[in-house]
C-alpha cells in the first residue's frame, strides 16, 4: 500500500468531483465541506463509470445513470445494492494523494 498524488487541493472546488486514474483504474475525488473523499469511480450496478458525475446530497452520491446512491465515506449503496470502493485521502501542502493498493478489497 501506498500514497499516490493525484490532484491539487485546488483542482476541485467546494461540493463537485474530478474523475482520476490510478494505474487504469477510475475513481472520483469529491471535495464536500471540509473534507475529501475518493470512490472508486465504477457504479455497482451497470459497472457504468459515472459517479463523477452524480448528483451530490450531504455526503452521499447518486449515479447519473439509473439513481442508485452511494456513502461517500463507506461507498456503501444506500439506495440500490452492493458497495464501490472507497480509499483513503491524505493532504500533503496543496497536493492531494490517495492510499492505492493493487490488492482488492475495501
Ligand atoms: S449504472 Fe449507476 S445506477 Fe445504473
Amino acid at each position: 500500500m501506498s500514497f499516490v498524488k493525484v490532484a491539487r487541493v485546488s483542482e476541485i472546488p467546494h461540493n463537485r468531483s474530478k474523475l482520476v486514474r490510478v494505474d487504469g483504474e477510475e475513481i472520483a475525488i469529491w471535495h464536500v465541506g471540509d473534507k475529501f473523499y475518493a470512490i472508486n469511480n465504477v457504479c455497482a450496478h451497470q459497472h457504468i463509470s459515472a459517479l463523477h458525475q452524480g448528483v451530490l446530497e450531504g455526503i452521499n452520491v447518486t449515479c447519473p445513470m439509473h439513481g442508485w446512491t452511494y456513502s461517500l465515506e463507506t461507498g456503501v449503496a444506500e439506495s440500490g445494492s452492493g458497495r464501490v470502493k472507497t480509499y483513503q485521502v491524505m493532504i500533503l501542502g496543496e497536493d492531494l494523494l490517495i492510499e492505492y493498493t493493487t490488492s482488492p478489497g475495501y
